[in-house]
């Protein structure tokens, strides 16, 4: 049984202001803006070329403005949970960077993988600890630099993503509202469609890493975006039915923006309207950890006290889950 209720209290998100279009993309490989819109609904990304900066310092910058929006003093965070691909190095953990940029002293944190869904399971992780009772103010920030990882010369994956950072502050509710429910997943054979494979203890640096490429992004699209559409489904149903909510209850579907084509088969799945579905993927393409704060960081203005939100997403692992959440204020 739950102590108290977690929910989220605060919105801060960071893009850089360097985008990387569709028309950029066609003079460096072998594609169009036609094709890449048609596939995917992305028209241009944000990319992070500051020397010297890495995913602390985009995700520095969302928390700041969060703390700014909230009038959170750092020193009162009990912890800070980073999800990223791209930390600034392999060990210590970026949230510990994190926390040190933006002067929580008191803080201790850690970094999680789990790819697309990290924010998911980050937000579920930080919900529980508010709910045990053992903390009070909780960040859960979802950041990846995926300029850094991603190789500029494989059409199939440099047309997909981008760079960014959202976050957002959990603390226990003040009234009936916020975390409800997740339902997570995870499935080890998905790990041959996409991975990055050197730079762990598998295949560590080496001379034949760098040649064969195998530092950046790897991805079969096409078994990716099937398990994406059949596994998003499942866990959805899932999550509405065990908690009797039926399409006409849900006020904002918040998908991972991997795909359009993903993102609108689930909206008809659901039979919700595209207005109630956030989408910010036409600008900023797939951050990976960071779609869905980014989501929320976009429509805050339009999310009111009580509203019910689907949190969806699936990512390398696999990984996967729902969260449905209901919104704690007034936002505008
Ligand atoms: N520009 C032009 N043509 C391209 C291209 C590009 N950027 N990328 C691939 N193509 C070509 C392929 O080479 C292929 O050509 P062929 O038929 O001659 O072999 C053709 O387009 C179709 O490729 P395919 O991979 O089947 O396309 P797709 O419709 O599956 O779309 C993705 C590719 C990557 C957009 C899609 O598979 C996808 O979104 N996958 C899931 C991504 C995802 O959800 N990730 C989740 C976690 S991050």
């Amino acid at each position: 049984m739950a102590k108290y209720k977690a929910a989220i209290t605060g919105i801060g998100g960071f893009v850089p202001e360097t985008k990387l279009t569709n028309f950029d993309l066609e003079k460096m490989v072998e594609t169009n803006d036609e094709w890449i819109v048609s596939r995917t609904g992305i028209k241009e990304r944000r990319i992070f070329r500051e020397p010297g900066k890495a995913s602390s310092d985009m995700a520095t910058y969302a928390v700041k403005e969060l703390l700014e929006k909230t009038g959170t003093n750092p020193e009162e965070i009990d912890v800070v949970i980073c999800a990223t691909v791209t930390p600034d190095m392999q060990f210590p953990d970026t949230a510990n960077t994190i926390a040190l940029k933006i002067g929580a002293k008191n803080a201790w944190g850690f970094d999680l993988g789990a790819a697309c869904s990290g924010f998911l399971f980050g937000l579920t992780t930080g919900s529980r600890f508010i709910e045990s009772g053992a903390y009070k103010k909780v960040l859960v920030i979802g950041v990846d630099m995926m300029s850094s990882i991603i190789n500029y010369k494989d059409r199939t994956t440099c047309i997909l993503f981008g760079d960014g950072a959202g976050c957002v502050l959990l603390e226990p509710s003040k009234n009936e509202y916020g975390f409800e429910d997740a339902d997570l997943h995870g499935d080890g054979s998905g790990a041959k469609f996409l991975n990055m494979k050197a730079g762990g203890s598998l295949h560590p640096a080496s001379e034949d890493t760098v040649k064969n490429r195998d530092h950046y992004v790897f991805q079969d699209g096409r078994p990716v975006f099937k398990a994406a559409v059949s596994g998003m489904r499942a866990t959805t149903l899932k999550v509405l039915n065990r908690n009797n909510i039926t399409k006409d209850d849900i006020d904002w579907v918040v998908p991972h923006q991997a795909n359009m084509r993903i993102i609108n088969s689930l909206a008809d799945y659901l039979e919700v309207p595209k207005e109630k579905v956030m989408t910010n993927i036409e600008r900023y393409g797939n951050t990976t950890a960071a779609t869905l704060p980014l989501c929320l960081w976009d429509y805050e203005k339009k999310l009111s006290k009580g509203d019910k939100l689907i949190f969806t997403a699936f990512g390398g692992g696999f990984t996967w889950g729902t969260v449905y959440l209901t919104w704690s204020y007034d936002s505008n």
